[in-house]
């Protein structure tokens, strides 16, 4: 390997700058070229392909978002897309790429990988912790810790007009970010995509919480649940249930903004830093992740493998007992 690119795709996530910077700064230290690839796949398709050197990544780890920008790419998923993307790498004799991102980008990265001549290896950014082979995936943590406090600050005002909340936070098909929170900020319940929580289970709940005098309450909705959103449940519950004064809010994309936490601009330097040695090694369609306190390589196939990943039932089990 001697010229490497890195990219970001998909949703950005704190801590993104963090790994761009350890594996630019990585790259370097070993003797590589070093390119960062603007916008992502879409970046490759366009020919948006630039050096970098160890100051282009100078003042950025402290940087929510991503200096590289992202995108969706719809067109990386066509052959020709693919192609177009190769050809661009070849011409500058690229042949290692780290890609940082969740799923979407994972699927399109195993492609491309075993179809043409460049190696890749994955680093796990989403704010969604929902790819099996890292304990937590780069920007969780800050955005775990957002939710938290904006949860907290609706609490404060929840609490003094004795009223419901609804407030739906992101993880499009995952809870984690909903279940944690839910447990984090003492909600009465939660709603998540990979559980049935019937509205009737919800309601009696609710009902059991304002016969023992809680004088107000906060449930959390995880947007991939399956009655929809905040609004909707709020709605449906409110016909059933007019006890409290009903209040939504919607958490959306503030959730994937912010200066990183400690915990992820470790997280992603250790990310890039395992990611780029491993490349420089020779390894390729691999997702670099955080096993316990130790950085360890897993197959992207497996990574990818829904099945793989399981929510924790004694973690819902103990939200439910909490907030009794
Ligand atoms: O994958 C991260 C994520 O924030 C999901 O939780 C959410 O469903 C999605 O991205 C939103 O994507 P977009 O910013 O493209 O609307």
């Amino acid at each position: 390997i001697k010229n490497i690119a890195v990219l970001t795709s998909g949703g950005d996530a704190p801590g993104m700058n963090a790994c761009i910077r350890a594996v630019v700064r990585t790259g370097v230290y070993y003797g590589k070229n070093m390119f960062g690839v603007i916008q992502g796949y879409q970046g490759l398709i366009n020919n948006n392909i630039e050096a970098m050197n160890a100051r282009s990544v100078s003042n950025i780890i402290h940087l929510g978002g991503t200096i590289l920008k992202t995108a969706r790419c719809l067109k990386f998923k066509e052959d020709a897309g693919m192609e177009l993307a190769y050809q661009n790498l070849k011409a500058k004799g690229i042949d290692g790429l780290v890609v940082i991102g969740g799923d979407g980008t994972f699927t399109g990265a195993k492609r491309f990988a075993e179809k043409y001549d460049i190696k890749v290896i994955g680093v796990p950014g989403t704010i969604d912790n929902d790819l099996y082979g890292s304990d937590f995936t780069l920007g969780y943590d800050t955005a775990i810790n957002t939710v938290i406090e904006a949860i907290d600050k609706i609490r404060d005002t929840a609490d003094s007009h004795d009223r419901l909340f609804f407030i739906e936070v992101m993880g499009r098909d995952s809870g984690c970010i909903a279940l944690r929170s839910a447990i984090a900020s003492g909600a009465e319940a939660v709603l998540l995509p990979e559980r049935e929580t019937s509205l009737k289970e919800l309601i009696t709940k609710l009902k059991e919480g304002a016969s023992t005098k809680k004088s107000s309450s906060i449930v959390i909705v995880s947007e991939g649940n399956k009655y929809g959103g905040a609004y909707d449940i709020a709605h449906a519950v409110k016909r059933k249930f007019k006890h409290y004064d009903t209040k939504v809010t919607i958490l959306g994309h503030l959730q994937r903004g912010g200066s990183p936490s400690g915990f992820d601009r470790i997280l992603g330097s250790r990310l890039g830093f395992a990611a780029t040695k491993a490349l420089i090694k020779g390894e390729t369609l691999k997702m670099a992740g955080l096993h316990g306190n130790e950085i360890k390589l897993t197959n992207l196939a497996d990574a990818l493998n829904k099945n793989n990943y399981k929510l924790e039932d004694d973690l819902l089990e103990m939200t439910h007992v909490l907030s009794i």
